[in-house]
């Protein structure tokens, strides 16, 4: 059966204390609503409609370009959750299928979780995962006879032995969609937030005589940001599982605590990642790679055996081939290089290709900006670049092909030539010693 998403993302998220919408703060690289937005995709949707208010444009963008597929509407005002889930009405027109109703504050859900909701879907009009909370706070609580869920009380609303209740309400809906929208219909603002909430569907449900029921997860999926607090939470969370996972898949982590992954890193088993590393988004290191300490990679791709660090960075578009040594102090940014090669010390390589086996020395520097635009340095197979090159591109070096050390190189180097362009030297004899001794003098003479 078709299946729509629709992840509420309009709220203000007053307390984080911030210029940006919360549901766009990161987590491990990505905004938190693409954290939820990945969880509803692994049920591959049919639809996704994200309700956006604050910040509607912004969060527009994320949405977007996280999955072109994505619906935004636009609740103006908001109103309460019931509100902003009427708002997807006319985007899901049409539509025929379970609507799954997610939180863009609430990263964490797993799909194999929505998976089990979607399963009692079969016997059930409305489910809602719920959680046993260690300390329920503020949360919806769950009222429950046996398998049937009665009522979400808000924490506002609860006398105190609702509030004992430990069940509470992640926020995640599952229903067909037509029952979704026609149960929300009858919801009002009669309460002590003056919102329309979406939980009280579930009443409703009960005194048309459908059965809705809960379906269970463990608190950590249900982990909700509304403060920065919640947010290094959610990013602690979300490094201790992700650490976790890459130890399980076979990687070598020599300090779990002190590596950073992103939302999508993939690393590959026998990889050894040591000390101190920190993965930005997009980055795929193959099998047998090693990392090595206080790196800093992007939205690059290290294959087997290649060797970066420590001290390295790989900026977007670095593609690495096997065997490929990237030492310290090296900085990698939309280049790709070839088999073997190597670029050991102090290097700048940008918008450039090394071939095979080419050996690039100590200092070089693609000059790939003019100050308005950038120009690419090719340089082939089995290259020796003697150390302090400039490569002012655009420009390529033939295969075969040496700079000497200090060389300038302005114009294209053909295969199999060198190219030089250092000043020649000119040495004084005795000269150093002569100027070191009038220095002396004129310090003494002023000391006087
Ligand atoms: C909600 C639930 C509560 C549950 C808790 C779990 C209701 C009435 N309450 O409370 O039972 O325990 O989540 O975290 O649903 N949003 C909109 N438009 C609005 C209001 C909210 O898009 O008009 C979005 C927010 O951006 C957020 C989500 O809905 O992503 C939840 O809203 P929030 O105000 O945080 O609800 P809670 O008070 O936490
Ligand atoms: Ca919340």
């Amino acid at each position: 059966m078709a299946t729509a998403l629709i992840i509420l993302a309009a709220g203000q998220g007053t307390r984080m204390n911030s210029e940006l919408p919360k549901v766009l703060h990161p987590i491990a690289g990505a905004p938190m609503l693409v954290h939820a937005m990945k969880s509803g995709e692994a049920l591959e949707p049919s639809r996704i409609v994200v309700v956006a208010g604050v910040g509607a444009e912004a969060v527009t963008k994320a949405a977007t370009d996280w999955n072109p597929m994505a619906q935004v509407v636009i609740q103006t005002e908001q109103l309460g959750t019931g509100h902003a889930v009427a708002q997807a009405r006319t985007a899901l027109a049409g539509f025929d299928g379970d609507a799954i109703v997610l939180y863009g504050d609430t990263p964490f859900i797993r799909p194999e979780t929505l998976d089990a909701m979607l399963t009692a879907r079969t016997d059930h009009a409305v489910v809602v995962l719920g959680f046993e909370a260690a300390d329920p706070g503020r949360y919806g609580r769950l009222v429950t006879t046996g398998d049937v869920l009665e009522r979400i009380v808000e924490f506002k609303d609860a006398d105190a032995a609702t509030r004992a209740i430990s069940l509470c309400n992640s926020g995640v809906v599952c229903a067909d969609a037509a029952t979704l929208f026609d149960l929300i219909d009858a919801v009002t603002n009669d309460n002590a937030s003056g919102e329309y909430y979406l939980t009280d569907i579930v009443q409703i449900a009960r005194s048309r005589g459908l059965s809705p029921t809960v379906v269970r997860c463990d608190e950590s999926e249900t982990l909700g940001v509304n403060t920065r607090a919640q947010l290094a939470q959610a990013e602690a969370l979300f490094q201790k599982t992700a650490r976790a996972g890459a130890l399980e898949d076979g990687v070598t982590l020599v300090a779990p605590g002190t590596v950073h992954f992103a939302h999508d890193t993939v690393v590959g088993r026998d990889a050894v990642i040591e000390p101190n590393v920190v993965f930005g988004p997009g980055v795929t290191i193959e099998s047998g790679a090693t990392i090595r300490s206080f790196s800093h990679l992007e939205g690059c791709h290290v294959s087997r055996g290649a060797t970066v660090g420590p001290f390295a960075r790989l900026r977007p578009g670095a593609e690495l081939a096997e065997d490929v040594h990237i030492g310290n102090f090296v900085e990698i940014k939309n280049a790709v290089i070839d088999e073997g090669a190597k670029v050991n010390h102090l290097t700048y390589i940008g918008d450039a290709t090394i071939g095979a086996k080419t050996n690039i020395g100590a200092g070089t520097i693609t000059c790939n900006y003019d100050g308005v635009f950038k120009h690419r340095t090719t340089i082939g197979r089995g290259v020796f670049v003697g150390s302090n090159t400039m490569l002012v591109a655009p420009v390529t070096l033939g295969d075969h092909s040496m700079t000497a050390t200090s060389t300038v190189v302005t114009e294209d180097v053909p295969d199999g030539a060198l190219a030089i362009s250092r000043t020649p030297q000119v040495t004084k004899a005795g000269l150093a010693v002569r100027l070191m001794d009038k220095l002396r003098a004129a310090k003494a003479a002023k000391g006087k």
